[in-house]
């Protein structure tokens, strides 16, 4: 299975794509968490990310692509993955069209976790309260979800447009919300096993 989970910030994507691992059989693939694994190894790209991170802002297409690029290029993402806060703007869209086409390994699907903007501020401030992730403080969130608004809302009007997109409401347990991931996904897992 090769999918896409879309959402705002906090809507949960990462935390349903850990599930979602286990019940695909594909690995998770968050730029956020390469690009925080540059930043705590204090990689170039890491030192390069660090600022435009901890302000909200967006990373360079250019460097977040090359990272998913080698990412995709390991053996464990030859049966499928999960690609969690990629694409982020129309340019990423194309961009990841393109190394798919040229991979020979379209999308199967696209999930939009759809949670509320002041659902997603008190899960953030909870996270930054108990974690300290710079980018939770509530002044950086408001940032991140004009960010969203701006940039990935256009995202998701794409693939509804292109009839790929499945909009799930991403409120209530992690259990209903993975079930109602899993049974918007089921037509596309049926799907995929029979390839
Ligand atoms: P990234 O790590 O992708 O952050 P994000 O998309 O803003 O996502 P979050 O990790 O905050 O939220 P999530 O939707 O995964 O929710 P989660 O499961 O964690 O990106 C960080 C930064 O990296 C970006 O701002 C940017 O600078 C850069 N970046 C990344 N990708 C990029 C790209 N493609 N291009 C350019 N720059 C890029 O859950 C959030 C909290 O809510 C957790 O505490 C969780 O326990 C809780 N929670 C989850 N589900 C529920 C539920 N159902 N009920 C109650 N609480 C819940």
């Amino acid at each position: 299975m090769r999918l896409v989970l879309l959402g705002a910030p906090g809507s949960g994507k990462g935390t349903q794509a850990a599930r979602l691992k286990v019940a695909l059989e594909v690995p998770h693939i968050s730029t956020g968490d390469l690009l925080r694994a540059a930043v705590a190894a204090g990689t170039p790209l890491g030192l390069k990310a660090k600022a435009v991170m901890e302000a909200g802002q967006l990373v360079s297409d250019a460097i977040v692509l090359g990272m998913l690029e080698q990412r995709l290029a390991q053996a464990d993402a030859q049966a499928g993955f999960i690609l969690d806060g990629y694409p982020r703007n129309l340019a990423q869209v194309q961009a990841l069209d393109d190394l798919l086409a040229r991979l020979g390994q379209p999308l199967e699907a696209v999930v939009k976790l759809k949670v509320p903007s002041e659902v997603i501020v008190g899960r953030t401030e909870l996270r930054f309260k108990a974690e300290g992730r710079a980018d939770d403080h509530p002044d950086t969130v408001r940032k991140r979800l004009a960010i969203y608004a701006e940039q990935t809302a256009p995202v998701a009007e794409y693939y509804a447009r292109a009839g790929t997109l499945r909009i799930v409401d991403g409120v209530g347990s992690l259990d209903e919300v993975f079930a109602r991931i899993l049974a918007a996904l089921s037509p596309a897992v049926a799907a995929s096993a029979l390839r």
